[in-house]
């Protein structure tokens, strides 16, 4: 892995057209077409999520995915790990989550081959996120999900200014993640992507609240976080919240 490397950019500052990319994007709508396979992964994600409220919780057997949840909610809770890698964030927060399935997405096959052993609510997934984002926001419409945590953790950073536009913030799918879930957190290592981030929800979800901050794990949850650590690098966190 060549992540440990510091990230290096031609970029001096905040990407100059921002505002004018991410406003362009807020009033259009992502239209390309859903690839079948990330279609067949969610239908196997939707799958084990069912299964999990089905078979884990007791009380919940025999529920409808119209069906409420234990805890009353109109929709079964469902945390996203997106970019999950080998999916050790996944696992973690499975682990820190018992009680609501967590599903890690990465479009990598030889990652996710890495994952270690996962507890039950865990589950992995290759996708292509640009799809997958919306067909679970079609789930969130239709009141059958609801991610309470959504986990974007070291997103590749696209760090030349002529990739900029790669970058999910200045892409059109970025309203589609700002309206996933209730909080959406995102990690990275370079400072200016965490700047980026945070500016771009400001601008497309101004009734969000939004925190940027450097921030150092006692302990790294995913395979990238670890690198970083022992890099001595300094790690950024943008956390925003629907209210
Ligand atoms: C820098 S790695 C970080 C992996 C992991 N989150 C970690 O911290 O160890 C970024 C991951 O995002 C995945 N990825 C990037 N773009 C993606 C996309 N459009 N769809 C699915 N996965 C994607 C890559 O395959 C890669 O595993």
């Amino acid at each position: 892995m060549s992540g440990a490397r510091a990230v290096t950019t031609n970029q001096p500052d905040i990407y100059d057209k921002l505002e004018e990319v991410v406003r362009k994007y807020a009033s259009t709508e992502y239209l390309r077409p859903i690839a079948d396979h990330t279609r067949i992964a969610f239908a196997e994600a939707e799958k084990f999520v069912l299964n999990f409220y089905e078979q884990k919780i007791p009380a919940c057997a025999g529920m409808t995915m119209q069906g409420t949840d234990c805890a009353g909610h109109t929709a079964y809770k469902v945390i996203l790990d997106s970019g999950c890698g080998t999916g050790e964030s996944t696992l973690n927060i499975a682990i820190a989550n018992p009680s609501i399935p967590v599903i890690g997405i990465d479009k990598s096959a030889a990652r996710l081959t890495k994952a270690g052993i996962a507890p039950p609510n865990a589950f992995l997934v290759r996708a292509e996120l640009l799809d997958f984002w919306r067909l679970a926001l079609g789930k969130v419409k239709a009141g059958q999900w609801h991610i309470p945590y959504h986990a974007l953790y070291y997103p590749n950073p696209w760090p030349k200014q002529s990739e900029a536009t790669r970058r999910f913030h200045l892409h059109p799918i970025f309203p589609t993640l700002l309206q996933l879930g209730d909080t959406l957190e995102l990690r990275t290592n370079w400072e200016l992507y965490a700047r980026e981030f945070a500016e771009a929800a400001r601008i497309a979800a101004p009734h969000c609240t939004i925190a940027r901050e450097a921030f150092e794990p006692e302990r790294p949850i995913t395979a990238f976080e670890r690198k970083y650590k022992e890099a001595r690098q300094q790690l950024w966190r943008v956390t925003i919240n629907h209210v």
